[in-house]
């Protein structure tokens, strides 16, 4: 039987909800009123908090600092059209948050605390889930190790937190991307499949030198050959090849998408084929040579689906796309919508009502 773990409130008295402009609201910088707080010792769960939002003290030896032990979570709640509150998929998150927690030695965070502290705190929150359309409240939960000690050891303390932060529509250009064939993001036996910071960390530089010579983002090659393709900056990547949904298998240094699960779904029931395999860079040049290669995206939480205007498959090799031609790309993207929307029924149960 699942243990219980009793959630206590403590309510702000100093609400910001009203003098917060839900106008023009940028990504992750606004913050609702409260955060929940969970604190790991002595094997286990001891301390489940909603809390006022604020500053956390932490000890300057905490392991989060100097060896990295931190991973998170990004998933979205909306005001649909019937007018109730919704979280989609936070189940496949929570596994992933697991998951990535069992790969940096954290302790996993149970159901209860991050399902059922999820909805308390949004239940709190509630006045700060946007209604405006395309806008929703970005949850973020994350982990940090806050035990303080300097040995390169798993820590024996923890605290699981859960923030969130009501944002506007993503309006994203179509992107330019280029193959990155120096940096690498993740390698086989690595940690590529966890959401932790430090795989974030390290990614920083390939895409400041991208930006530096006029690209959006990278799309990630696995190391040393720099040949077979791994995934978009921060979102999984999708090609349609003569019709059919070509996408990288997850084969350990990918993040297993939400998004990425979400597409191959939709797609599934519309009639189309999927192949989840190791796709080179020469497979798109001939693809694209012949004609065949006709759309490519991004998929992740926050643009759902991110379409790739420009991709740079070698120097001097570029392909340019034309997004507006994205037939399979608009399906997707209207389908996942009316799901998320309530405009048709939501066979796969996605939605949780909050
Ligand atoms: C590295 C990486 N890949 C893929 C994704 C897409 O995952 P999801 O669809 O669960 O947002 C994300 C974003 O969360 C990511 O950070």
């Amino acid at each position: 039987m699942a243990e219980e773990y009793k959630i206590d409130v403590i309510k702000t008295e100093n609400s910001k909800l009203k003098s917060t402009s839900f106008d023009n609201l940028p990504f992750g910088k606004v913050f609702t009123d409260h955060m929940l707080v969970a604190d790991y010792a002595n094997g286990k769960w001891e301390k489940v908090q909603i809390l006022p939002y604020g500053p956390i003290t932490l000890d300057p030896a905490a392991t989060v600092f100097h060896y990295g032990q931190e991973i998170f979570e990004g998933i979205k709640a909306f005001h649909n059209q019937d007018g109730n509150d919704y979280i989609f998929r936070p189940d496949k998150n929570w596994e992933r948050f697991n998951k990535s927690a069992v790969g940096l030695c954290m302790p996993e965070v149970p159901e209860e605390i991050f399902i059922g502290g999820l909805k308390k705190l949004i239940e709190v929150d509630r006045g700060w889930i946007p209604t405006a359309p395309e806008h929703s409240l970005y949850i973020r939960p994350f982990m940090i190790a806050s035990q303080a000690f300097l040995g390169v050891h798993p820590a024996k303390e923890y605290k699981f937190i859960i923030i969130l932060s009501p944002s506007g529509p993503y309006f994203g250009k179509p992107a330019a991307i280029r193959i990155e064939r120096h940096f690498t993001r993740s390698a086989k036996g690595g940690v590529g499949y966890s959401k932790n910071g430090g795989n974030y960390a390290a990614s920083l530089k390939a895409v400041e030198q991208a930006e530096k010579d006029g690209y959006d983002q990278v799309l990630w090659t696995a190391p040393n050959e720099h040949k077979y393709i791994q995934e978009v900056g921060a979102m999984n990547v999708m090609f349609i090849i003569d019709n059919v949904a070509v996408t990288p298998e997850l084969d350990g240094t990918i993040l297993n998408g939400v998004t990425r699960n979400s597409v191959i779904t939709v797609l599934k029931d519309l009639g189309y084929s999927v192949e989840e395999r190791p796709i080179s860079i020469d497979e798109l040049a001939e693809a694209h040579k012949a004609g065949k290669l006709t759309e490519a995206f991004g998929t992740g939480t926050a643009a759902v689906i991110s379409p790739i205007g420009k991709l740079e498959l070698s120097e001097g090799n570029i392909i340019n796309f034309d997004v507006e031609k994205f037939e399979i790309a608009k399906k997707i993207k209207a389908t996942l919508d009316d799901i998320r929307l309530g405009r048709v029924v939501d066979t796969h149960n996605w939605l949780v009502k909050i």
